[in-house]
């Protein structure tokens, strides 16, 4: 079988940082054929960089020379290059969140299953080690009643990029860094449906001039995304999920912590334990050693080729990731109430 082209579309950080190097890895089964980004200069070093073939000023160009495109440009644009990539009967990881808001995403998703391509996102918690082991465990936490999920970093707001963007990223850290835990939360709770959604969002550091933050500076001027936001998200199976994130808590350090409470027990992914009763006791049980790849980047790129190739099936369902983006249209709606 012969190998799976693809080509990038926007090759800055995450691109360059994450899916590049872990396709590359898979050099038997694709080979990155193609770039392009609207910084000609970048797009140009990167395809030295990387030993890539050919550089295109204009993402569309590339289509025809491609069988699949990894989406790395701001949220702003996924919905659009999305649609114009499967349109053209090419094969889609878009990086998350899957667009600007649930109505575009529906879009993506009518897309694909109208050309029968391949849309993943790029939620990679789903393939930490972690992550997958809890997935299998889940059985013994049988149904889940509460579960709770915080993303907070202790002042750490991107200050690079467009990240404090609204028009270009759509929020802040719950669409940029909430999202990834969210979803990996509604996964592992069977991927229930939502049906009620409550949040409050905050947006303290466009009124705070000179704030102390650790992952380089921003102008609070411009600053017009989420820094804090909470909520509360029930499911039609009487689940309910409590979200804490922030990119800016004054907290002790920063936490990622997904637990859910079930009927039977419960447990948490990180790190990863199973609370039980056994014999009239109560149990903890710590994974001391989780075998697997322990690059979440390399597994997502062989989910993703082994797809396209009709080996398997996505991990990260469109569906799923439209959800997501449902719940997070719904946070901001309620908190703008
Ligand atoms: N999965 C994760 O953990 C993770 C982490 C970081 C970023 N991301 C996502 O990846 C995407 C890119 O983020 P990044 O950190 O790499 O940003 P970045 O700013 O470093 O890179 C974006 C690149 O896209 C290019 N670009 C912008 N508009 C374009 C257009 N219209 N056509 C072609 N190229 C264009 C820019 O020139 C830049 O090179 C965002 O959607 C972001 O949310 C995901």
């Amino acid at each position: 079988m012969s190998k799976l082209r693809i080509g990038f579309i926007g090759v800055g950080g995450i691109a360059q940082g994450r899916h590049i190097p872990a396709f590359q890895t898979f050099s038997d089964d694709c080979e990155i054929t193609a770039v392009s980004d609207v910084n000609k200069d970048r797009a140009q070093e990167v395809a030295d960089k990387f030993t890539i073939k050919h550089v295109f000023a204009e993402y569309k160009d590339m289509f025809q020379h491609v069988d699949a495109v990894c989406i790395c440009t701001p949220n702003k644009f996924h919905a659009e290059m999305t649609i114009a990539a499967l349109e053209a009967g090419v094969h889609v990881l878009c990086e998350k969140p899957m667009a600007l808001s649930a109505e575009e995403c529906e879009k993506m998703l009518d897309a694909s299953k109208e050309t029968n391509k391949v849309l993943a996102i790029a939620y990679h918690y789903r393939f930490m080690k972690n992550a997958q082991a809890a997935k299998k465990m889940m059985q013994e936490v049988g149904t889940p009643l509460v579960t709770r999920v915080q993303a907070l970093r202790r002042r750490k707001v991107p200050g690079w990029g467009v990240f404090t963007n609204k028009t270009l990223q759509g929020g802040g850290s719950l669409i940029d860094y909430g999202c990834h835990l969210l979803d990996l939360a509604i996964w592992l709770m069977g991927s229930p449906k939502h049906i009620d959604v409550h949040g409050s969002t905050y947006n303290v550091l466009s009124k705070t001039p000179n704030s102390v933050n650790q992952w380089g500076s921003f102008d609070h001027e411009t600053f017009d995304v989420d820094d804090h936001v909470t909520a509360y998200i029930k499911f039609e199976n009487g689940a309910s999920l409590l979200l804490e994130t922030s990119w800016a808590a004054n907290i002790l350090d920063d936490q990622e912590h997904v637990s859910i409470s079930g009927v039977e027990g419960g447990l948490s992914v990180f790190p990863l334990e199973l609370y039980s009763t056994k014999n009239g006791m109560l149990m903890n049980s710590q994974a001391a050693w989780i075998p697997g790849e322990e690059n979440p980047g390399v597994e997502q790129a062989k989910n993703f080729i082994d797809t396209c190739l009709g080996k398997t099936e996505l991990v990260v369902k469109p569906e799923e990731a439209l959800q997501v983006s449902q719940i997070i249209d719904r946070i901001y709606q309620s908190a703008d109430k």
